[in-house]
């Protein structure tokens, strides 16, 4: 079989395969592009999450994926097969895709049984196996003794698995799926994700799934792709984008860091806490420093602290971890307020002397922001 080599995320090229590959993928509406240069793939079995504010393009993404939108620019590949290419080219509509939706308004068929609302994607199958199909996705998502129940006797929770084993019923190569959870209240989301992430696993099917919500992702994916203005920004497992993020943008989105600025001496910037690396900065340019609130490790002064000193402003109980505010001198004699944040309950009080380790490997250099 002929292998054509394509990139994929910008950085290294990729060997297209099984499952999904947006290759190079372009769409705009009106006149404004909303999606801009997207390449990537979802392996076999395995999810990935389009991640990124509101209005980033992710929806549009995942349409096009879906084939409810046709790319203007690029192509999108299901199993080596070309589905969709741009400038007038091959479109397969959604339907003869082989994919399976689970959309935010996910609506069930009020007047259907929980059997017969799972039956419809399956109505061309021979009786026998249909029976035998409906059976074995609701045993998968464990609703098999509400087969006859209607949608209005199920909570919101299990009327998600049942609209989960509806999608999945026909066995989809590839699983989409839109802010599946934004509908449900907040104890109860974490444990339809659970379930859901479990369900779609056991199934092993590919899919691709919307979130505005970086806690979500990194819960759901195997890797994310985090998006800004049409664009991926950065891609990779959860934990590649936690800990190296490619630009202060994606450190920002996984939650508050603090944010203070330096200059680059003998290739390091300094804090109140010792001195960084500053990779790829040269000497005398601006940086913008960022600290995750975990990395400001607090203990009592012993005595004289000097450099890792800092003055408790408050300290707050979040529950399984403390945020301490702290006010810190810096090297030109200005004041900065700091957070840091400790695992459990570490409530020091107002106006102690704490001293501060840096974990350096929650910190992070940039080149400051022009402008
Ligand atoms: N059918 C449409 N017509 C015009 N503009 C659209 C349409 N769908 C989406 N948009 C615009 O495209 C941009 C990206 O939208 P969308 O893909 O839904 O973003 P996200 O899912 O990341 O919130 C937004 O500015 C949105 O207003
Ligand atoms: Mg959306």
């Amino acid at each position: 079989m002929k292998e054509t080599r394509i990139v994929l995320d910008g950085t290294a090229p990729v060997t297209e395969g099984e499952g999904l590959v947006l290759d190079d993928v372009g769409h705009s509406y009106g006149g404004r592009v909303v999606v801009d240069g997207v390449s990537l793939a979802v392996e076999p079995g395995e999810l990935v999450c389009l991640l990124g504010p509101s209005g980033c393009g992710k929806t549009t993404t995942l349409r096009i994926a879906a084939g409810l939108e046709r790319p203007e620019t690029g192509r999108v590949m299901l199993n080596r097969r070309v589905v969709s290419q741009g400038q007038g080219g091959v479109h397969i509509p959604p339907e003869d895709r082989n994919v399976g939706f689970l959309f935010q308004d996910y609506a069930l068929f009020p007047h259907l049984s929980v059997f017969d609302n799972v039956a419809f994607g399956l109505r061309h199958w021979p009786v026998a196996e249909r029976r035998q199909r409906i059976h074995e996705v609701l045993v998968q998502v464990g609703m098999e003794a509400y087969a006859s129940a209607y949608p209005h006797m199920l909570s919101g929770g299990q009327q998600q698995r049942i609209a989960l084993a509806r999608a999945l019923a026909p066995g989809p190569r590839l699983m989409l799926l839109d802010e599946p959870f934004s509908g449900l209240d907040s104890r109860l989301r974490d444990q339809v994700r659970d379930q859901t992430l479990h369900v779609l696993k056991e199934a092993g099917v590919s899919t691709l799934m919307v979130t505005h919500d970086p806690e979500e992702a990194m819960f759901m994916a195997d890797r994310i792709a985090l998006m800004r203005d049409g664009r991926i920004v950065q891609l990779g497992r959860p934990v590649d984008l936690y800990c190296n993020p490619v630009e202060a943008f994606v450190a920002n989105f996984f939650g508050e860091v603090n944010r203070i600025t330096g200059k680059v001496r003998g290739g390091e910037v300094e804090t109140p806490f010792g001195r960084l690396s500053a990779p790829g900065l040269g000497e005398g340019a601006e940086a913008e420093i960022l600290i995750r609130p975990e990395a400001l490790f607090l203990s009592p002064a012993e005595g004289d602290e000097g450099d890792g000193a800092a003055k408790v402003v408050a300290s707050r109980l979040l529950g399984r971890s403390s945020l301490v505010h702290l006010c810190v001198g810096d090297a030109q004699g200005a004041h900065l307020h700091l957070h840091s944040r400790m695992p459990g309950r570490f409530l020091p009080a107002e106006d102690e002397i704490m001293k501060v380790r840096l974990d350096r490997g929650q910190c992070f250099v940039f080149p400051a922001q022009k402008g």
